[in-house]
């Protein structure tokens, strides 16, 4: 494990965040001649997706340099190259979180570097706690917006100026086109969509029923440990995003019982068809961006 960390620093050194992502994409691409137009990244329990892509290359993080791998339960660790009804696509199957204590740049490292190589949208899927007491566990969400409040920002600290500018606009950080894009893939497959903001926290603790009460007055209908960051450093490399949350349990106080990270992944399991299908439509659909 040292071994390999060391080998990848010296191996590719790098000053800044754009010769980090540099070294990542030299090395994808010694793997995979792909261009990818949309990347996607696959939340707890959302995994299986990645295998469904066609004339897979599943490249392991552990290859990449400067590329973080989870250790949470439900969250593999691989890039994975492939085509969806013909659009070139990379997955994310697995993604690392700030309460594994990676820092804020190597929870970004993945979809900096799917910027990089160029795609030009960004969906993101997360599971979620529900803060509507009308919704049930398995309802899916897209997201219209959010709330940071990780405590950090991907973009805290000396800004690179070649990914981005100092102060990004968030005013439609989740692409009011691919949100309509998603809405009409789920029309179209008849597969109800509740829509919200999704705040995300830094966990790994569940919320307690008082930060619930806190977020649903906050505007909330959705509460997570992901996402968040990562939208924050696509959106500053001018990438459109676009996420889907699927509302795995009601969050604490609002659900009866305790909440179980098997649970949560058990009920994303349960949607994963319609989680498929909805992915495989707003790609399709997404692919068509020119911009
Ligand atoms: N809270 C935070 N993150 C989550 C939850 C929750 O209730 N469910 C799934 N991820």
């Amino acid at each position: 494990m040292l071994g390999a960390l060391m080998a990848s620093t010296s191996q590719y050194p790098s000053a800044n965040a754009a010769a980090r992502l540099d070294d990542c994409v030299f090395a994808i691409r010694k793997r995979t001649s792909i261009e990818p137009r949309i990347g996607v990244v696959l939340g707890s329990g959302l995994g299986a997706f990645a295998d469904s892509l066609e004339g897979l290359v599943k490249i392991p993080y552990r290859d990449l340099p400067h590329m973080p791998a989870s250790a949470v339960p439900g969250h593999a660790g691989n890039l994975c190259f492939g085509h969806v009804q013909g659009v070139p696509t990379v997955c994310m199957q697995g993604r690392v979180h700030l309460y594994e204590g990676h820092p804020v740049d190597k929870v970004v490292q993945g979809v900096r570097t799917m910027a990089r190589m160029g795609v030009r949208a960004v969906i993101l899927t997360n599971a979620a706690g529900g803060l509507e007491p009308s919704w049930s566990p398995g309802d899916l969400m897209v997201v219209i917006d959010h709330l940071n409040l990780t405590g950090t920002n991907p973009l805290a600290g000396p800004n690179d100026d070649s990914l981005g500018t100092r102060f990004p606009d968030m005013t439609a950080a989740y692409d009011p086109a691919l949100r309509e894009m998603l809405r009409d893939t789920a029309r179209e497959a008849r597969i109800e969509l509740r829509e919200g903001v999704y705040a995300g926290l830094l966990g790994p603790t569940y919320e307690t029923p008082a930060e619930v009460r806190m977020v649903r007055m906050l505007g909330a209908q959705a509460v997570g440990m992901s996402t968040v960051p990562e939208v924050i450093a696509l959106r500053h490399m001018s990438v459109r995003v676009g996420a889907l949350s699927c509302i795995t349990n009601l969050a604490a106080g609002i659900a009866a019982r305790p909440l179980d990270h098997a649970e949560v992944e058990a009920t994303a399991r349960t949607r994963h068809e319609d989680l498929i299908t909805l992915l495989r439509g707003w790609i399709t659909r997404a692919g068509s961006l020119s911009s």
